[in-house]
C-alpha cells in the first residue's frame, strides 16, 4: 500500500479566469470579476472529484490570479517553468491548469511550443476554464475541472490539450468561437480530439505530437529575454490602406521596436493592394511579415509568388506567438 506521501499525484495550477470569478448576484453571468477564488478552494468545490482521482493525491498551486485578457509574457514563463518542475517529478502523472477562456488558446499554444518534447511525449498538460463564474446559479467550472482531471489521468494521455464542456481540443487547433455559450471552443477543420463522458475519455484521434517548429528557443533562453520582440497583428478589410502599418513602422519605441507583423488577410490570406504595399515597406525595413487569414477555418494555402511567409495553418493570434518565439530563437 502507498502511504499518502508516495501516492502518484496530479497537479493543478491556478491562473485565474472566469472559473475563479465571482459576481454579487448569482444570476449575473457577465457582470462578474474574474480571478477571485483560489485554485485550492475551486477544487474543494468539486463534488465527487475523488471518483476520477484513481487514488492519486491532488496537489494545487496558485501561479497567477488574473483575468486572462491581461495575460503577460512573464506569467507565461513562470507557468511554463512550474509545469516543467512538476512534470519532471516521476510521481506526477499529469497536470491541469485553470485559465480564463479569453486567451486560453494562446497560452495553450505557447506551452505546446516551449515545453520540452520529452515531457510532452509521455505526460499531459490539460488546460481548463469556465464560461460562468464560480458564483453562478449554474457554474460550468466544477464539471470542467473534474473532466480535466479525468483527462490528465487517462492512460496514454500526453501533450498539451484543453477541456471545456465535455470536449477535448489540442493546443494547436483550439479556438474560442463563442462569446457566451458554455461550449465556447472549436477545433475547426481538424475536429475535436475527444469527449469526456462520465469521467471516461472517448478518443477520436491520436493524442497530439510534441511541437513541430524548428527554431524554438529553450525555456531558459525565453526566460532570459527581458523584452519580447514586438509583433503586431493587422487585418485586411474593405478600404484598408496600410496606414496602420506605416504608423507602426514610424513608432520608434525605445526598447521594443516593431520586429514582426502578422496580417489577418481575407479569405486565403488575400491582402488589399495598398496594405500589401505597406507590408512590402515593412519587409524592406527588416520587419518579418506572416500571412494568415481572418477566416475561422482552413489554413492559408501558400501562393507561388508571395513574398510574405505564411502562417502554416495557425490563426493570427497563434501565428503571432510563433513569430515572437521564432524571433527570440534566432
Ligand atoms: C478570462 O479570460 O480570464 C475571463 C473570461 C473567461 O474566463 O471566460
Amino acid at each position: 500500500m502507498n502511504s499518502k506521501n508516495n501516492l502518484k499525484k496530479v497537479v493543478v495550477l491556478g491562473t485565474g479566469g472566469t472559473i475563479a470569478g465571482t459576481a454579487s448576484n448569482a444570476s449575473d453571468n457577465i457582470g462578474y470579476t474574474a480571478a477571485q477564488v483560489g485554485v485550492a478552494q475551486l477544487l474543494e468545490a468539486v463534488p465527487g472529484l475523488s471518483a476520477v482521482l484513481q487514488g492519486h493525491a491532488l496537489v494545487s498551486e496558485q501561479v497567477a490570479q488574473m483575468d486572462s485578457k491581461d495575460m503577460r509574457f512573464d506569467i507565461w514563463l513562470a507557468l511554463a517553468q512550474r509545469v516543467v518542475q512538476h512534470l519532471s517529478q516521476p510521481d506526477v502523472t499529469g497536470l491541469v491548469i485553470t485559465h480564463g477562456t479569453d486567451t486560453l488558446e494562446e497560452t495553450a499554444y505557447f506551452l505546446y511550443v516551449v515545453l520540452p518534447a520529452e515531457l510532452l511525449k509521455t505526460k499531459p498538460v490539460v488546460l481548463t476554464c469556465a464560461m460562468r463564474p464560480a458564483s453562478s446559479l449554474n457554474p460550468d467550472g466544477p464539471q470542467n475541472l473534474m473532466d480535466a482531471v479525468a483527462v490528465a489521468l487517462t492512460a496514454g494521455a500526453h501533450g498539451v490539450v484543453a477541456v471545456c464542456a465535455g470536449t477535448v481540443h489540442t493546443a494547436l487547433d483550439i479556438q474560442k468561437a463563442h462569446t457566451y455559450k458554455p461550449d465556447a471552443f472549436t477545433s475547426g477543420d481538424a475536429g475535436v480530439l475527444a469527449y469526456v463522458e462520465e469521467g471516461q475519455v472517448r478518443l477520436l484521434r491520436n493524442w497530439p505530437m510534441a511541437n513541430r517548429h524548428q527554431s524554438v528557443p529553450s525555456l531558459e533562453v525565453a526566460a532570459r529575454t527581458t523584452v519580447w520582440p514586438r509583433v503586431e497583428i493587422v487585418m485586411n478589410y474593405v478600404g484598408c490602406d496600410g496606414a496602420v502599418v506605416d504608423a507602426l513602422l514610424g513608432y520608434a519605441h525605445a526598447t521594443a521596436p516593431l520586429r514582426g507583423l502578422v496580417v489577418a488577410g481575407t479569405g486565403n490570406g488575400t491582402i488589399h493592394k495598398d496594405l500589401e504595399a505597406a507590408l512590402r515597406r515593412a519587409l524592406q525595413a527588416g520587419v518579418k511579415v506572416v500571412r494568415s487569414s481572418r477566416c475561422a477555418n482552413g489554413p492559408v494555402l501558400p501562393a507561388a509568388h508571395c513574398e510574405f511567409a505564411h502562417s502554416e495553418g495557425l490563426s493570427p493570434v497563434k501565428a503571432r506567438v510563433a513569430l515572437m518565439l521564432d524571433l527570440i530563437g534566432r
